[in-house]
């Protein structure tokens, strides 16, 4: 059913769960953001060449741009300073760090990727305020993951170094699952329900699947059991590869 709430500003939020929700919303993604910021710098050491170090300095200059506006977002709902909220979350879940350069290109292949799946569904949000800032955020998104797969698909050409990258896969595309949220909760309905978002975690999670499979295939990679993926995936999830790829 088509959304029928629109909110304009903070003070047209209808009521405290909506409220709640988008404040939610605000910390998850200001975490993701300061934690890729913090990520991609603890990398910088690994990049191979000057070239790419201005490059990955430059989508760390972009991730505390898009961790600054979701500080803006937070105060301007009234929820006051977001930076030790998410401080707090960042000591609590410390970030996962890469520790070579083709671990930094396996995680923004699959993390960055993710996370770009998870904004779009809230490039049309109900709460205004939130939709406007997404747009330049994915465009931004877009050349991470971009580069990222790039740079996979060079690594991979060589068969001997697949093992390697089957094991960053694997390690990465759980995280970039983790980013969707739990499939099939009442929050998800409600968000739903309200225009906050377009559809179920579930749902995007499996587009975001078919999305790196031509990747995966080209790569000779494969999706590991979901039981050792340790991420709660909805029953009907389709994890088949595609037979052949022309990627
Ligand atoms: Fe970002
Ligand atoms: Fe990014």
């Amino acid at each position: 059913m088509a959304a029928t709430v629109v909110v304009e500003s903070p003070e047209q939020v209808p009521d405290e769960r909506y409220r709640a929700l988008i404040k939610q919303l605000i910390e998850s993604q200001g975490y993701r953001e300061l934690m890729a910021a913090h990520l991609f710098g603890a990398a910088l050491q690994y990049v191979p060449t000057l070239a790419l170090k201005q490059m990955i300095v430059h989508h760390i200059e972009e991730e505390l741009e898009h961790f600054a506006r979701t500080v803006e977002l937070y105060r301007e709902l009234g929820c006051g300073d977001l930076m030790p909220v998410v401080q707090a979350r960042l000591a609590q879940n410390p970030v996962a760090f890469a520790s070579s350069w083709d671990e930094l290109a396996m995680v923004q292949f699959l993390w960055d990727r993710a996370g770009e799946f998870h904004l779009r569904e809230y490039q049309n949000c109900s709460y205004r305020p939130y939709a406007r800032i997404i747009q330049r955020i994915l465009e931004e998104e877009e050349g991470h993951e971009g580069f990222g797969e790039q740079v996979v698909r060079e690594l991979c050409q060589d068969p001997g170094y697949r093992p390697r990258a089957q094991e960053l896969f694997n390690k990465w595309l759980r995280y970039g699952l983790l980013s969707f949220g739990r499939p099939g909760t009442p929050g998800n309905a409600y968000a739903v329900q309200m225009g906050i978002k377009t559809r179920d975690s579930g749902a995007v999670m499996q587009a975001y699947l078919d999305d790196i499979k031509p990747v995966m295939v080209a790569c000779g990679l494969r999706f590991p059991p979901r039981e050792q993926l340790g991420v709660e995936l909805p029953a009907e999830i389709d994890l088949s590869l595609p037979a052949t790829t022309s990627a």
